[in-house]
């Protein structure tokens, strides 16, 4: 029996060689993604308006996460006409570079949210999440009144803010030790609303200009 032969019949063996043949293919494509440069684009004008999440906004993306709304909304608007036009200017790279995990999705049972910060006002943005249906009538969304009974722990703001600045969030000590104080007495309300009203905001963009390098 030739070797191809017996390795065809062999169940194991050839599992074991589609895993490292696969692995490589994975390796050579994700690999460089850690070390070049230009994965994330420079803004040339608004390269500082990009910063980290406070602590209440970074609350409120835990809020997010937490109940799933990533299940039903994107945060990544494409390169499209329609796109554009209903949603503002695409997304771009840097947008999300203090963002672990992203949260630019791919099921939109609702509309995307890249660009929702200050659509809206507060007071919008609070009674939606109370109860979509007073607003949106057929909305399916469900209702998140309870966000405004549920305190945020401060004792874990820091920490949360330690750990991503670990994998280089640039927060300062001062926002680390700010952060309790910050967010003490709110409410997973105020937080998730502090974090719409900020989604998309960071980069003032000029009509016309196309901001990748
Ligand atoms: C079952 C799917 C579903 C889930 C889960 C869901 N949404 Fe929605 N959402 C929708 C739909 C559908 C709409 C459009 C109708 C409306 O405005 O209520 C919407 C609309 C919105 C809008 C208004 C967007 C706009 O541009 O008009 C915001 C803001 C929003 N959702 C935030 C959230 C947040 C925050 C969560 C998680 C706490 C969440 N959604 C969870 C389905 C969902």
């Amino acid at each position: 029996m030739s070797f191809q032969e017996k390795l065809e019949k062999n169940v194991w063996g050839f599992l074991i060689m589609i895993a490292i043949v696969v692995s490589i293919g994975g390796i050579v494509e994700i690999v460089p993604l850690f070390y070049l440069d230009n994965t994330i684009e420079k803004l040339t004008k608004d390269e500082d308006s990009i910063r980290p999440y406070t602590a209440l906004e970074l609350e409120g993306r835990d809020v997010y996460i937490r109940e799933g709304c990533y299940l039903c909304h994107s945060q990544m608007i494409r390169p499209f006409r329609d796109e554009k036009e209903r949603y503002g200017h695409y997304s771009l790279a840097a947008e999300s570079k203090y963002d672990h995990p992203f949260q630019w999705g791919s099921k939109r049972t609702g509309p995307d949210l890249a660009r929702v910060g200050g659509k809206y006002s507060d007071a919008w943005q609070i009674q939606h999440l109370r109860a979509p249906r007073s607003l949106v009538p057929e909305s399916v969304m469900p209702d998140y009144a309870f966000f405004e009974d549920h305190q945020i722990d401060a004792s874990l703001t820091g920490k949360k803010m330690k750990a991503l600045r670990m994998v280089g969030v640039p927060y300062t000590d001062a926002d680390i030790a700010g952060a309790a104080d910050a967010v003490t007495g709110k409410t997973e309300m105020d937080a998730i609303v502090a974090y719409l009203q900020v989604l998309g905001t960071m980069v003032k963009f000029e009509e016309g200009k196309d901001y990748r390098e």
